[in-house]
């Protein structure tokens, strides 16, 4: 054969691989100038967070990092932000941006300062913090290890010696025995690919040093401890019910030149090495850690987590020749953006870490996700983006239970010392002075709109027309299917995404003793004397929040809250009820969406709908309606706001217990509806 044959053969087989790989994996770019970034949609139970780690904002520590600060002779962290004494404010800025989880990591030098030796003082610190953030109704996420450990541990080899991963996972196991029973949500290790390039690869970290069969150990290392510490806390007292979980960082890595055989060759190597092999060994229980051919079984990995915690910053862009430090500007495209950190805002790729976490079929959670941005003119954008990322991805069917914003307030970066700065809130590092920044307020509007609102039960009704039964005992205490109406109401509003509910108990209040709502924070007010459903209202305004859902306590009425409450802002009035067309009698006569008549009594020929019993509610309409003294709430603001309700048309069944024989049959549904 002759040479050009073998040439011609060469180059087809190229380019055969090289159209396959640029068809097989595409690199999205979207045109987000055509995009409406406003349009998104957070299912009501999602779990909205800001996440920091203990060394970058407690302040004072002593550990690897302090250690190697000095060391290499690095900025100084010191003390940071002085978290350590400044918690409780500082968990009022969490509290003043809406989110009701917060991520932080146990600093574990300060707990076990010397091998062996417990700080019962700082386990007793973290313990107060946690209790405190609960009161607050913002849910604990602890991670167990972010990137720094006690001096001592260091000094034994770390993580890279095998024999030393007893140590950490004693460490753990003494947390969740001590705070396990009041935190459900635990993150083992933080980024361990990152932890292992940084630290034994790239030197950036500690402890510093380029070795890759440092690296390979720490790796299997890391997988090794997080399998075990997940089977120890799973077996501990409460193991079963807590969610435990990794966190990986996921990069994505794309070829520089699409056309570049090379170019691909290091982007799926590097993809492999940092991605794939990590996620691959939680599926499969075998791991083969970067920079090594075999793969090691690993007792207990398979399945060690309850949920995948992602953290995603960005993509980069791969050729044979890479900087390998940060002084030297990644590779982006030409319309991308650079962050502060100098790789550019590529909110496409958190679309395909999904994708990529997706295999392992596990509840997905963003960890982290910001910016470094000194003055904030991008990170309004990055947040943008994301969230509009993340919601399309809810939309198309992924499992995507809650964000944690990269970070509460600007903080120690690692090697980057304070240059770089990833807060809502800004620090002002000589006065530590907290600042809500612009993306902060965008942020916490997210999180706003898609809160519920606060649920208000008229929950103090006496029913005439049950008989005996509720002569003295309130109707939405009665019980249907084993539990009182009211909890079942409250069940289905706390699915809804409801945190909060104002039950108005009426005048028999004594009778709601000790009555309380897994998950839920309620809230009673009693009448002196029955002041009826106006009056109830009336007599509970300080409570109200400005806009609330209002329910009747012996109504059972399963609809879709989220729709509901959207329909009420969409249409800016100040009451949203709920109509049912398809109702046997009729109480109201609606039109192009008002309603405009409403009687209790009387029926009129025009009467085409049905007060179906879940509303909307703006707290100006209670003031602006309502006065002192027993008075019906339906039969004054209903006629009074007349053309003006907005009428929700909604067809989904609802309960009302007013008679036996209507208990019998909610009963009945109950039951069918849990079997
Ligand atoms: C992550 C890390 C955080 C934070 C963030 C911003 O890799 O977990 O601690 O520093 O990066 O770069």
């Amino acid at each position: 054969m002759e040479w050009w044959f073998y040439t011609g053969i060469a180059a087809a087989s190229y380019m055969f691989v090289v159209i396959y790989l640029h068809l097989r994996h595409p690199e999205k770019h979207l045109n987000w100038g055509n995009i409406e970034l406003s349009d998104v949609d957070f299912p009501p139970t999602f779990s909205w967070g800001v996440a920091t780690a203990s060394h970058q904002i407690e302040g004072n520590n002593h550990n690897n990092w302090t250690q190697f600060e000095v060391s290499q002779n690095l900025e100084i962290s010191g003390l940071t932000c002085d978290h350590w004494s400044r918690w409780k404010t500082d968990f009022d800025l969490v509290e003043n941006l809406g989110v009701g989880h917060y991520r932080f990591s146990l600093e574990w030098s300060r707990l076990e300062p010397e091998e062996g030796e417990w700080d019962q003082g700082a386990i007793e610190q973290y313990s107060m913090m946690i209790d405190n953030l609960i009161e607050r109704k913002i849910e604990p996420m602890v991670t167990l290890h972010h990137f720094s450990h006690p001096v001592w541990f260091e000094a034994k080899g770390g993580f890279a010696k095998a024999e030393n991963i007893d140590y950490w996972v004693r460490f753990s196991e003494k947390m969740f025995s001590v705070l396990g029973w009041k935190v459900k949500w635990w993150c083992t290790i933080n980024e361990p690919a990152v932890f292992a390039s940084m630290g034994y690869v790239l030197g950036e970290f500690p402890p510093g040093k380029r070795s890759f069969g440092l690296t390979r150990s720490v790796s299997l290392n890391l997988m090794r401890a997080h399998a075990r510490c997940y089977r120890a806390l799973k077996s501990l007292p409460g193991g079963e019910d807590a969610q435990i979980g990794l966190v990986k960082n996921i990069n994505i890595f794309d070829p520089y030149r699409r056309w570049n055989l090379l170019h691909w060759i290091q982007a799926k190597l590097l993809d492999e090495m940092f991605n794939q092999c990590w996620l691959r060994s939680l599926r499969t229980g075998k791991f083969r850690p970067p920079s090594s051919i075999f793969s090691r079984k690993i007792d207990g990995l398979r399945g060690s987590s309850d949920f995948i915690g992602v953290n995603y910053y960005t993509h980069l862009l791969t050729t044979p020749f890479m900087p390998t430090t940060v002084e030297i500007d990644p590779l982006k495209r030409p319309w991308e953006e650079r962050t502060d950190f100098r790789y550019p805002m590529y909110a496409e790729g958190l679309r395909r870490s999904f994708d990529m976490v997706n295999s392992l079929n596990l509840p997905i959670i963003v960890t982290e996700n910001g910016v470094a941005d000194d003055d904030d003119d991008m990170r309004p954008e990055h947040i943008r983006r994301h969230l509009w990322i993340t919601s399309q991805a809810i939309r198309d069917g992924l499992d995507i239970r809650g964000f944690y914003h990269w970070s509460l307030m600007d903080n120690f970066e690692w090697a980057e010392g304070y240059t770089q700065r990833f807060g809502l809130y800004h620090v002002d590092y000589q006065t530590q002075e907290r600042t809500l920044k612009d993306s902060g307020k965008l942020y916490a509007e997210y999180i706003a709109k898609s809160k519920m609102p606060q649920v208000v039960v008229l929950a103090g009704g006496l029913g005439s027309r049950l008989g005996g039964m509720t002569k003295a005992t309130p109707k939405s205490l009665i019980e249907v299917d084993g539990k009182p109406i009211l909890s079942h109401i409250l069940d289905w509003a706390h699915g809804q995404g409801c945190k909060d509910a104002l039950i108005l108990i009426g005048h028999l209040g004594e009778k709601f003793d000790g009555f309380s709502h897994r998950g839920m924070n309620l809230q009673f007010v009693k009448e002196n004397q029955p002041l009826g459903t106006g009056g109830a209202i009336w007599n509970a305004r300080q409570y109200l929040a400005d806009e609330f859902i209002l329910l009747w306590g012996d109504d059972y009425h399963p609809i879709d809250y989220k729709r509901l409450v959207k329909h009420h802002r969409d249409n800016r009035q100040r009451l949203t009820m709920t109509v049912i067309e398809s109702h046997d009698t009729q109480n109201l006569q609606h039109a192009e969406n008002r309603v405009i008549a409403y009687s209790k009594s009387k029926i009129d020929e025009n009467f085409n709908g049905y007060e179906a019993g879940t509303s909307v509610v703006q707290k100006s309409v209670v003031e602006s309606c309502g006065h002192t003294g027993s008075w019906s709430w339906e039969e004054t603001v209903y006629p009074q706001l007349s053309g003006q309700i907005h009428a929700y048309i909604d067809e989904t069944k609802f309960w009302d217990m007013g008679t036996p024989d209507r208990l019998a049959k909610l009963e009945k549904f109950l039951k069918r509806n849990r079997s």
